[in-house]
């Protein structure tokens, strides 16, 4: 086996860092698709197939996304929460793909919330 160089190491650190914060590592921001059984009936996985692609173009280290059991609210579904360091957490209704991409380009990275989706402040 070769010998690792200091370049190799710091680009295994470097995708590390980036798989773990997808996972739980420390995040400023946290994107909840809740993913209940009609959650899932309703569409949430394309949902979160769609946030998964937005999230594979980004470099933000800083983004978690997390699936979770629904918010007992049927008629909502799909929905996701954003929640952003400091801020109120927004939940987001009747969400499909196209909703996604628009909430995580336009409130996600930019900061503006999507009233038109938003279901309410928590
Ligand atoms: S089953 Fe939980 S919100 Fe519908």
């Amino acid at each position: 086996m070769a010998k690792m160089s200091i370049d190799d190491l710091k680009q295994i650190k470097e995708k590390t860092a980036k798989e773990t914060s997808l996972r739980g590592g420390a995040a400023s921001i946290k994107i909840t698709v809740h993913m209940g059984t009609c959650g899932i009936a309703a569409g949430a996985r394309d949902v979160m197939n769609a946030l998964m692609d937005e999230m594979a173009q980004t470099d933000r280290q800083d983004i978690r996304v997390v699936a979770s059991g629904c918010m007992g609210m049927c008629s909502c579904e799909p929905n996701v929460t954003v929640k952003k360091e400091g801020e109120e957490p927004i939940v987001y209704q009747h969400m499909t793909a196209n909703k996604m991409r628009q909430v995580f380009g336009r409130h996600v990275l930019e900061g503006e919330v999507q009233t038109d989706f938003a279901l309410a402040k928590m």
